[in-house]
């Protein structure tokens, strides 16, 4: 096989090499770095990795691409495991709100929030939805996401569902990322049904979840578990009826209020439970016992302005496997998991080499793509990012700007920065 590119001389290459499963408590902190570090790939994929003095031994680098990462980071892109990425409109205006001490959940049950977005979403034309989206997508790509999953969620009726998981679809197809489809119709309880939640269950249930699976539209299913949204009973019950069409599971659990939601996710087999700043001993217990991956989300504390965030320590040291996430959403504008981590590091006191896993192998075991992506290794996707920072521990430090100079997508260079 010939090389197509090489990448050579990075002050550090962040490999991750390990166990391709999740990692958890001081796993976590091992990043296999390799300094003077060099990569090859061929057709997409990771040929070989080691000092650039071996891989050039090996490697002819006459008469083929190469990239000269002197005196940069080369690592994994980031896999971005929870966004809420196709919407319609914008809530800019609820940071008055917030500011004035409203909570997140007020504004939801006000008919805002969550609801707000569902209004503006239904009322968008698939093509407005699309173009929205792109644009955050485009975003998100330049900030090195390679892998980002998107929900659906603000259509809630069947049409306006399945038309946000097409346009996850459509995106996957146009742009140079890999998208993961996951159905969240349990979101909110739409107006509509406003007075009988347990008939909006039974209609996503009956209705909506046999038609996602049919068009194979949705990965995983997604549920927002949580006192007063909907109850540990509801979201089994959604849940249980995608596990038994194939889908995979994630869920929203214990982000405001304990609910039960971590304990459910153990209970169901599914691949995350996401938010957790409120979760119970149990519910950390259970999912250290079932490998259930924590996703922890402090765009969302951030932007709601709350002090609540998930306890990413604690929840590392007991066994926990963590991933984090941007939770881009109209509440949380947040596409950058350079921010995300190093939100982590400054407020849930995560290291940044555990952050560094967390926003890459252990998000990519949070969706199921654990043997594909998350680490450079032999054999898996060529998903790189070179970023203009010496040492990995300047990803959380310097924050606020984008430290990303190339990024690469089954080894082609889909966005770099231009010189100024
Ligand atoms: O993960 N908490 C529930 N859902 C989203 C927020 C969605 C929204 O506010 O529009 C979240 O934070
Ligand atoms: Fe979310």
């Amino acid at each position: 096989m010939t090389d197509d590119l090489l990448i050579l001389h990075a002050s550090e290459l962040v490999t991750l090499k390990g166990p391709r499963r999740a990692r958890a408590k001081t796993e976590m902190s091992d990043l296999a770095i390799i300094r003077d570090g060099a990569v090859a790939i061929s057709g997409g994929v990771i040929l070989d990795v080691g000092r650039t003095e071996s891989i050039l031994k090996e490697h002819e680098a006459t008469g083929i691409e190469t990239v000269d990462a002197s005196g940069k980071v080369v690592m994994p892109g980031f896999v971005d495991p929870h966004t809420h990425l196709v919407y319609a409109g914008s809530r800019e205006f609820e940071i008055e709100l917030k500011a004035k001490g409203k909570s997140y959940l007020e504004i939801l049950q006000e008919g805002g929030g969550i609801l707000r977005t569902v209004k503006d979403t239904r009322a968008a034309s698939p093509e407005d939805l699309f173009h929205e989206s792109a644009r955050r997508l485009e975003s998100m790509i330049s900030h090195g996401s390679t892998t980002v999953e998107a929900k659906s969620g603000y259509g809630l009726d069947k049409k306006v569902e399945l038309r946000m998981l097409e346009t996850i679809r459509k995106l996957g197809d146009d742009y140079p990322v890999t998208l993961i489809p996951t159905y969240l119709g349990a979101h909110a309880v739409p107006p509509e049904f406003k007075e009988d939640p347990d008939q909006y269950v039974d209609f996503m249930v009956n209705e909506v979840i046999p038609e996602v699976a049919k068009h194979r539209l949705a990965e995983f299913c997604d549920v927002f578990c949580e006192k007063g949204v909907f109850d540990v009973e509801q979201s089994r019950k959604v849940l249980m009826a995608a596990k038994t069409f194939g889908m995979k599971l994630k869920v929203h659990a214990d982000e405001i209020h304990s609910s039960g939601g971590a304990e459910l996710a153990a209970e169901v087999g599914a691949l995350s439970a996401d938010h957790l700043a409120k979760p119970t001993d149990d519910g950390i217990m259970a999912m250290a016992r079932k490998d259930v991956v924590g996703v922890l989300l402090p765009g969302t504390p951030y932007s709601s302005m709350s002090k609540e965030y998930a306890d990413g320590r604690r929840l590392i040291d007991l066994g926990v496997p963590i991933a984090l996430g941007s939770d881009l959403n109209p509440n949380c504008w947040n596409v950058s998991m350079q921010f995300t981590i190093s939100l982590a590091c400054h407020k849930m006191r995560m290291t940044a080499a555990e952050a560094i896993t967390a926003g890459t192998m252990n998000a990519a075991a949070a969706l199921g793509l654990e043997k594909k992506v998350g680490s450079i290794e032999r054999g898996k996707h060529a998903d790189l990012i070179v970023l203009d920072v010496p040492s990995h521990g300047h990803l959380p430090y310097q924050f606020g700007t984008n430290l990303c100079s190339v990024v690469l997508k089954d080894g082609k260079t889909v966005w770099e920065r231009q010189p100024f």
